[in-house]
């Protein structure tokens, strides 16, 4: 499937930082369908060479097992085009379509064009709209086009309403794939064929066996350079709207009839609507919202949320989000589903816990503990079943915790590709499983409204947090509310 990677925002951030080096990975790891081209567009004017030296040097500042040798980088370098773009001008557009439609045999194209042009969208969202409407009026919205969005998609649920209304009267659905990172993160793909590829744990997948589900996601890092834009965010819409919430999906989703793209999203979207929506008391009681001062991460001394670079003094925006909620169906009547991030935390850490009820009735000592799934997201990507086991040689009836330790890193080394190589392979493939529907990204708005306007209005603002900590003492009280502790806590 010969591939142009047409990248908006071509020297920016994202591009530079995970979309080359991914497409680097991907090429490296011989994934990469032949035939393929990559072209930058930005503002500046430069030429291929001058761009290919400008990725050259930003790779010197990559870990060194990522980084390529003079000979990978010559071979790479082949597919690293440059124009310069002014999303305003029609003419530039058109210059991009005579640069896709050149035909081009040396590439062994068949008919010299490639099979797939992918446009991905790394510049900031309020570009997306004129970016759509070009492309749509240069003729390049055919059906061997697909178009990549990275989040922020909207700040709300009218914001996103507004961009997929501009998408779609360029493109159809199918042809616009919206990027949640976590879902290109091995685990995640992992949870899937956990659920859907062994019989083991589908039975026991319902409220009669859970007694509640846990999922955290926790930063050791601040808010770095991006005061500005994380103060306009907060963690709610960077992390929950989005990541967290498609984590919940793909643990509480049916089993879909397929593993075809709708047929999952399909009950991935039942899953958002079936979640509880909030009321003003159920923010108050359900919802927790930190801001982390000064403290020690790591045995580092870092500021407090305020002191950070371009963020307001008086600043109420939230670095910690902490909810409890449920899936209002058959399947998880009652069940709480714990929802944790936060930037300043203990951990870099991300993990789904999947508690279990205990055994009715307890015949050895120590049996009333229950069984628990880890699936580990980061910074090891794994699985851990914690069993309680006899130990050996003691004549004692007690049981102890063992576990069950599943390292894909180790098992799976030397197979292992970066979340977003797989995405941005899954792009240039179409196939859309791990991309997010307007539908679902528009629900996880509606959801998550209530709580922003509630917010809005409540003068209490967020609770602080000593950075290294897990945030305020409320998230642990959330839990404990219900009888339960959170995994690090048990
Ligand atoms: C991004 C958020 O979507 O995810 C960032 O905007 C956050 O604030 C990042 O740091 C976390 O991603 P990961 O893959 O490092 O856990």
């Amino acid at each position: 499937m010969s591939f142009d990677l047409v990248v908006f925002g071509g020297t920016g951030d994202l591009a530079w930082r995970k979309l080359i080096p991914a497409l680097f990975q991907a090429n490296r790891h011989g994934q990469l369908p032949a035939g393929g081209r990559l072209l930058a567009l930005a503002r500046d004017e430069r030429s291929d060479d001058e761009y290919r030296a400008y990725i050259r040097e930003r790779f010197a500042g990559v870990d060194a097992d990522k980084r390529p040798s003079d000979e990978e980088f010559a071979r790479f370098a082949q597919l690293l085009h440059y124009r310069r773009m002014d999303v305003t001008q029609p003419e530039h557009f058109a210059g991009v379509k005579r640069w896709i439609e050149e035909p081009r045999a040396e590439e062994g194209r068949s008919g010299g064009r490639a099979e797939t042009v992918v446009f991905f969208m790394a510049t900031s969202p309020q570009l997306f709209p004129v970016i759509c409407e070009q492309l749509g009026r240069a003729g390049l919205n055919g059906p061997q086009v697909r178009v990549v969005l990275e989040k922020p998609l909207g700040h709300d649920l009218a914001s996103a309403q507004e961009i997929n209304r501009v998408v779609r009267s360029a493109f159809r659905e199918e042809q616009a794939l919206r990027i949640d990172h976590y879902l290109g993160k091995a685990a995640v793909q992992n949870l899937m064929a956990l659920r859907f590829g062994n019989a083991l744990f589908e039975p026991l997948w319902r409220r009669e066996s859970i007694a509640n589900i846990q999922i955290t996601l926790a930063e050791g890092i601040g808010v770095g350079k991006r005061g500005d834009f994380y103060d306009q965010t907060g963690a709610l819409r960077d992390m929950v709207q989005n990541h967290a919430l498609q984590l919940l999906t793909m643990i509480a989703m049916e089993p879909p009839s397929s593993n075809d793209a709708d047929a999952i999203r399909d009950e991935k979207l039942k899953v958002l609507r079936s979640l509880k929506p909030f009321t003003p008391e159920s923010v108050a009681r359900d919802v927790v919202r930190g801001q982390y001062r000064a403290g020690t991460v790591e045995g580092q001394a870092v500021p407090g949320y305020l002191e950070e670079l371009k963020v307001p003094a008086a600043s109420a925006c939230e670095t910690f989000v902490a909810l409890r909620t449920e899936v209002q169906n058959w399947r998880w009547a009652g069940v709480p589903f714990y929802l944790r991030t936060g930037k300043r935390l203990g951990a870099r850490d991300a993990q789904i816990v999947v508690n279990f009820r205990p055994v009715p009735h307890a015949i050895f000592p120590g049996s009333g503990q229950a069984n628990r799934l880890v699936i580990k997201l980061q910074p090891e990507d794994g699985l851990e079943l914690n069993l309680l086991a006899k130990r050996g040689g003691s004549c004692s009836e007690l049981l102890s915790p063992v576990s069950l330790d599943l390292d894909f890193d180790k098992a799976f080394a030397s197979q292992r590709v970066g979340g977003y190589e797989r995405l941005l392979l899954d792009a240039i493939a179409g196939r859309l499983n791990l991309f997010v529907r307007s539908d679902e990204q528009e629900q996880a708005w509606r959801w998550v409204e209530p709580v922003l306007r509630a917010w809005a209005s409540d003068p209490a603002g967020p609770r602080p947090y000593a950075a290294g900590s897990w945030g305020p003492a409320a998230a642990s009280a959330l839990v404990a509310r219900d009888g339960f502790a959170w995994a690090e806590e048990q």
